[in-house]
């Protein structure tokens, strides 16, 4: 069964998200394209050579990037330009974003800064790809002095997740997926919670409908969010909830540890602080650390890194006027921002998720 998944604000779009969802690929190429770029990872030329065989009538090139985050460089952007140019790339024509989250967000910006905005089309191809980076117009690529310095928010024409792709991708690939999922239940879809300590492992398997069911719940919290809140001027910042340590831990690990892995240790750092320095209770972080660890997500750090996660996190571009910022809830699915709290709360909270 496909859903469709509507985000509204200046620039309405649809999610596509179902199985075998990739056949309306065309429809959202539409018929004014008369070129079509699709960005690809190495590992999914194969697929994306299927793709342009199976979409007719258009004029496909690939360009084949990096795996990862090495795909955000402005080396890589500027290959991608090389194509665009030397085909004669209009702005009629349209880009499509096939891979997983670094994919998405090299090739949002590049369609966002070719002739100032061509028609783009995210594919995301894995699950935090589907419930998080695909969704919302966040682009962007790294710098030398940090991860997503540069980009702009740019809103693609359509989004066609199609869980089928799902299917090869490594267990331990999906379950870092579901580290966004669980923020999505923790921040405001309680019943992600539900289904998840129901049955894991059918939670987990991508051809269940418990599956589906938590892939569409998060992109329709994540929908309502951008659709209020586009460029994080407010409520969309509640969808950091857990990043500011998880990108710090990101940052102290030179990026080999998952995304997934880092926020799940970030979240728990937050349901420690929302518990200290507000109203969460006990159970409440339980229930993070039990959810957490059923999906064999990591929960704790070392103590001894602190001084350089803190030092990451007042650098991290999230720090208003000088201030740290922290999301953290007051109960499940009730979150609120947390401003310039006293490094003791920060420390008595990471104490808790140290070993
Ligand atoms: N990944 C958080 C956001 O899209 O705002």
């Amino acid at each position: 069964m496909t859903t469709i998944i509507p985000v509204t604000g200046a620039d309405p779009y649809d999610v596509i998200v179902g199985r075998g969802t990739l056949a309306t690929l065309a429809e959202q190429i539409g018929p004014r394209a008369a070129k079509v770029l699709i960005i690809h990872p190495p590992t999914l030329a194969a697929r994306a050579e299927a793709l342009r065989d199976s979409l007719s009538g258009y004029q496909v090139l690939l360009a084949e990037v990096p795996d990862a985050e090495d795909a955000k460089r402005v080396e890589v952007a500027a290959f991608c330009w090389q194509i665009m140019g030397q085909s004669d790339f209009t702005r009629t024509d349209a880009v499509i974003g096939f891979g997983g989250g670094a994919t998405t967000d090299l090739a949002g910006f590049v369609a966002a800064t070719w002739l100032r905005g061509v028609r783009l089309i995210q594919v995301p191809t894995s699950v935090a790809g589907m419930v998080d980076a695909a969704v919302g117009g966040k682009t962007g690529i790294n710098t030398a002095e940090g991860k997503n310095l540069v980009g702009s928010f740019y809103a693609p024409a359509g989004v066609v997740a199609d869980l089928d792709v799902l299917e090869t991708l490594p267990r331990n690939e999906i379950l870092a997926g579901f580290a966004e999922i669980v923020k999505c239940g923790f921040i405001g879809k309680n019943q992600i919670l539900d289904i998840i300590e129901a049955d894991v492992d059918k939670a987990t398997d991508p051809q269940s409908h418990e599956f589906q069911q938590l892939v569409e719940s998060s992109i329709i919290l994540k929908a309502m969010v951008v659709s209020q809140d586009f460029k994080e001027s407010g409520l969309r910042e509640i969808l950091n909830y857990g990043h500011t340590l998880g990108h710090a831990i990101e940052h102290a690990e030179r990026y080999r540890w998952r995304h997934g892995a880092a926020i799940s240790v970030g979240m728990v750092f937050a349901a420690e602080l929302g518990r200290i320095a507000g109203s969460l209770s006990d159970a409440a972080v339980d229930r993070h650390r039990r959810i957490l660890s059923s999906l064999t997500l990591p929960i704790d750090y070392p103590l001894g890194r602190w001084k350089t996660l803190l030092a990451t996190m007042q650098r991290d571009k999230k720090a208003r006027a000088g201030m740290m910022r922290f999301v953290v809830l007051e109960e499940i699915g009730k979150p609120t921002i947390l401003n310039g709290p006293d490094e003791s709360l920060l420390f008595a909270a990471y104490q808790e998720v140290g070993v």
